[in-house]
Order: structure tokens, then sequence, then C-alpha cells
């Protein structure tokens, strides 16, 4: 096989994103929480499935990301790894359960990884825990840091608008994603920053890095399923491209089934035993 040939079969591991960037080879990466999606995103060839907390909102209608708990990230990453063969299933470590106390970090991670079977956590912010990244990473496991916007410090900033444009703000960003790269983090998910920062940081770093409304400057891209696939009408920031309409084709299947319902005509004769 040709290096710029995309193998569909082989396994993704952490070291193969680090190769994949140094080849120059896009990285690809979505998120899912239950089986079958993750099932059909894993059959698609993506590279990284990420079970994000943002299946606070999604899945659980939540305003926020804060309320998801460390056992509904476990039972949601049990089912997604049931659902895939090839890529690299990364766990977000939920709000409460990392920060400020490292002991306890790598205990939250340890039972995703005991639990889930999964391959990878991701945590949010730079500094302030860099002692519970030292500590889970002394541990085997590997970590996805995340910059820029983080929704688990929505209450903090106040509003889900674009990071980093200040000169601090970006200073502090170049040198957290420094620091991640440092002690070991494998990859950096950027969200909401300007993209001549995360192209600027892309270029420094050796490991991949991840953008979610950071440009096309980076090593790969992140978006949520719902939103992206349209399940999800209500959300449409400028990064977001929706690739489907699935909000309106399920509510019309669903329309036509009480239709169908009401009037008599589901089921047919052939439907029946
Ligand atoms: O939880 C999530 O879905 C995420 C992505 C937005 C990167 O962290």
């Amino acid at each position: 096989m040709s290096t710029n040939t995309v193998d569909n079969t082989r396994k993704v591991t952490t070291r193969r994103l680090v190769e994949m960037k140094h080849r120059g080879e896009k990285i690809s990466m979505l998120t899912a929480y239950d089986y079958s999606s993750a099932k059909l995103i894993d059959e698609a060839g993506m590279d990284v499935i990420l079970v994000g907390d943002s299946a606070s909102n999604v899945m659980a209608g939540n305003i926020t990301t804060l309320p998801i708990t460390l056992d509904q990230m476990i039972y949601h990453a049990k089912s997604v790894m049931k659902g895939v063969k090839r890529a690299l299933v990364v766990v977000d470590l939920p709000f409460g359960s990392y920060q400020g106390n490292s002991k306890e970090a790598l205990a939250s991670a340890i039972r995703i990884m005991k639990e889930s079977h999964a391959e990878a956590v991701k945590l949010e912010g730079g500094a302030e825990i860099k002692e519970s990244v030292e500590r889970i990473l002394s541990a085997g496991i590997p970590v996805m840091g995340h910059l820029g916007l983080t929704p688990q410090s929505i209450n903090k900033f106040g509003t889900y608008n674009v990071r980093a444009k200040e000169k601090e703000e970006a200073e502090k960003l170049i040198a957290d994603a420094r620091l991640l790269e440092e002690i070991g983090c494998f990859a950096i998910v950027l969200e909401k920053i300007p993209a001549e920062l995360a192209t600027q940081v892309a270029q420094e770093l050796t490991i991949p890095i991840i953008g979610i409304g950071a440009g096309g400057g980076v090593d790969g891209q992140v978006l949520v399923m719902h939103d992206m696939l349209g399940i999800n009408k209500g959300f449409s920031p400028r990064f977001l491209r929706r690739y489907a309409n699935l909000s309106t084709v399920i509510t019309e299947a669903v329309q036509h089934y009480i239709s169908d319902v009401k009037s008599g005509d589901f089921p047919s004769t052939q439907e029946q035993y």
C-alpha cells in the first residue's frame, strides 16, 4: 500500500495519529454516545470517535455539559465501544471528576478505561490541571487536551463566544498547548479560537491539533454528530457545516407512520403473521 492511501482496516492508535500529522493526512473525529451510531460512524471510516460530554446537551437535554456524571459517561462509552472496531475511542472526563485533585482524576480515568475499555481520555484546561494530566499519563493512559472554548468553564466565561482573540489569552493558550505537549498529551482539541492562532499552534507542535471552529490550518476536525447531521435544529454557529437535515427526515417519517397507523394503512396484510 502506498503511503498516500488511507488504510480503512488498520486500527487507529494514538501513535498513528501522530504519524498522520507528520505525513500531512488530516484526522477526522466525530462524537458518538451509543452503539448503533458508533458502529455506523466507525464503518464509514472515522479516525477518532469522541464520547463527548456534549452527551449532556444532546442526549440528556441539559443546557450545559456540567451535570453529566462519570457513571453516565461510562455508560455511553461502554455502548460506543461495543460498536467500534477501527476508530480510536476517546472519552471526556466530566466536570468535577478531575479538577483540583489529581488522585481523583486518576481514579476517574482508571474507571473509564477499566469499565468501558476505551483507549484515551480528554480533559479541558492547561496549566491549572497539569498535575491531574501528569498523574493520568503516569498510569499509561493516553490524554487528549482541550483548550480555547472549554464548555465545562462556561460559568467562568459567561458566553460561548470565540476565545483567545486578545493577546494575553492567546499567549496563555500557546503556553498551555506547549505544556500539554511537553508533559505527554498525544493530541489537543482547540475549540472556537481564531484560525490564525490555531494554525500557529498546529505548526509549532509535533502532536496533532484537532479543531472545532478553529479553521483549516490544523491537523484534523471534530464536530458533534447531532449538529452535523442536522438532528439538533436550533444550533447553527458559523463553524458548523450540516451534512444532512435529519430533523426533517425524522419528523416526516414519524408523521407518515402516525398517519398510516390512524388510517389503518399500516400494517398491511404482508406485514402481519
Ligand atoms: O464534548 C464534546 O463533544 C467535545 C467536542 C465539542 C470537542 O468536547
